[in-house]
């Protein structure tokens, strides 16, 4: 049995990233289309993006079809070439960053969701990350998901963690945790 390969797989499933509508994609549409697409400002080309109006603007055959960027106008115009007619913003002014195109194409293809989607784990205050002992701590892969688990222990280059919802202890080789949660582990010795 691969104990490693179990806590990576418990990495990747605790931490199944959803793109957060609020947090994520209501703060591009303010700041990249309000100015010409919000109730507050101008409604241009009959489309407005606020809050309470962005959900007549999903659905099969609507300017975001759930699960389909690529047929999703509202995507796809934000991805055209600056002198497209259709780019948007128009003229690719104040356009969408590369990073902000991604994040909206994820967002349409996980279901274009306003309320799920699960924020990304905020950053833990250093203090939090003091060894308490026989504490949970967050510990953080090379690369960069987290888990929550009590630490049992180092083990020559491993660290044995113990996950609190199943009970089960792992091992997980030093190397494969960031550096912050080396630190953590080797302080958690002392
Ligand atoms: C500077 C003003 C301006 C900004 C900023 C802007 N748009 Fe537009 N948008 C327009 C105008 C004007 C139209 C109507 C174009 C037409 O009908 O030919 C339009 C039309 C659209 C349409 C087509 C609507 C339809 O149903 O036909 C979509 C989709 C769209 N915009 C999305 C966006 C998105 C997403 C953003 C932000 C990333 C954005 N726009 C930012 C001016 C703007």
């Amino acid at each position: 049995m691969k104990f490693s390969l179990l806590l990576a797989l418990v990495l990747t499933v605790t931490t199944a990233s959803a793109v957060d509508f609020k947090t994520q994609i209501a703060p591009i549409f303010r700041n990249k289309c309000y100015a010409c697409h919000s109730t507050t400002k101008k409604v241009k080309g009959k489309l407005a993006l606020d809050d309470d109006k962005l959900p007549e603007q999903i659905g099969a055959g609507k300017n975001i079809i759930p699960g389909e960027a690529a047929k999703s106008t509202m995507w796809v115009n934000c991805t055209l070439p600056d002198d497209d007619g259709d780019v948007m913003p128009p003229e690719g002014k104040n356009k969408l960053t590369a990073d902000e195109i991604e994040l909206f194409k994820a967002w349409i293809n996980e279901g274009a969701s306003l309320t799920g989607g699960a924020a990304a784990p905020a950053a833990a205050p250093a203090a939090a990350m003091l060894p308490a002992a026989g504490g949970v701590l967050k510990w953080t892969n090379t690369e960069g998901k987290t888990i929550e688990a009590e630490f049992m222990g180092l083990e020559g280059d491993s660290v044995l963690l113990k996950i609190p919802s199943t009970g089960t202890t792992h091992i997980l080789a030093l190397s494969k945790l960031s550096a912050e949660s080396q630190a953590q582990a080797k302080a958690a010795v002392k």
